[in-house]
């Protein structure tokens, strides 16, 4: 069960997340609304506002459905309902990539209207101006590279990313450039294992991986796959560890029945003219 929310801030920041380097590994969990980052914030250190909501909770095809306001209404909604996690949120595609003063007005307007810690962007090498210019102005970025959700259509699909020599030296040099730009930590995402491994020990910055490698400095995984809402399809690399498929699709057929029946509702969900005063 969710805890009382603690009034003081004692919210993770993005330096105690890098200082993780190498040390246990940093949990880290997407949340987009209220009632679940109630429900995750005792348990992780970092919840990401990614936005994967738009394919979630919106029913996109891709991430590219969502927009600056989207994230900002669900970046709101996560800081009410956690006071100890890192708060990340994601720029969605479209609000950054044009220019460095882009991007600083966006993660700006996401820092001010929704209280978070830090914004993520995706892409190395081409995005690293815009990583220095966020960072310069005082605002934290985590960096994502290899498989970049924002790009599936560019990339013709969801592809692994580090099968050849060629995309390997792609891959370090991506995350050499998200480092030396300023970013405190870097998520990768959908790479051959040995390869983020690698990146892990050749980086300063903490790795969060995703479908990347064991070795990574902490991990990551989208809230709907790991408990098993997703209804479309779930990528290889996510476990389960519940399965509220079933958990809501029982309620709802019990409900249903019960309406149907005249079951429900029964005494104890209406109110009787005997009782004084408001007993709801
Ligand atoms: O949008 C998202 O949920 C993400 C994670 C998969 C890292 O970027």
């Amino acid at each position: 069960m969710a805890t009382e929310l603690p009034t003081t801030d004692i919210r993770i920041s993005t330096e105690a997340i890098r200082r993780r380097k190498g040390g246990t590994p940093i949990v880290c969990l997407t949340a987009y609304t209220y009632p679940i980052a109630r429900l995750l914030d005792d348990h992780v250190d970092l919840l990401l506002v990614g936005d994967s909501v738009a394919m979630v909770l919106h029913g996109h095809k891709t991430t590219l459905g969502a927009s600056l306001e989207m994230m900002i209404a669900h970046g709101q909604a996560v800081m009410r309902g956690s006071a100890r996690a890192c708060v990340v949120v994601d720029m969605p595609a479209g609000t950054y990539e044009d220019s460095a003063a882009q991007a600083v007005a966006s993660a700006r307007r996401m820092i001010d209207e929704t209280g978070c810690q830090a914004v993520k962007l995706e892409g190395g090498v081409d995005m690293a101006r815009q990583i220095a210019a966020i960072v310069a102005a005082g605002i934290p970025v985590m960096g994502h590279i290899g498989l970049l959700p924002q790009s599936v259509e560019k990339d013709g699909g969801y592809k692994i990313k580090g099968r050849t020599e060629k995309a390997v030296a792609t891959l370090v040099r991506d995350a050499l450039a998200v480092e030396g730009a300023g970013a405190f930590s870097v998520v990768i995402e959908g790479t051959i294992e040995t390869v983020a491994a690698d990146i892990t020990r050749r980086i300063a910055i903490p790795t969060i991986g995703i479908g990347a490698s064991g070795d990574c400095d902490g991990q990551i995984l989208v809230i709907d796959d790991m408990v098993g809402l997703t209804v479309d399809r779930v990528p290889k690399f996510v476990k389960e560890y519940a399965d509220l498929r079933s958990v809501v699709s029982h309620a709802a057929e019990r409900y249903a029945a019960e309406v149907r029946s005249r079951t429900f509702p029964g005494p104890g969900h209406v109110f009787s003219a005997t009782k004084r005063g408001d007993d709801a």
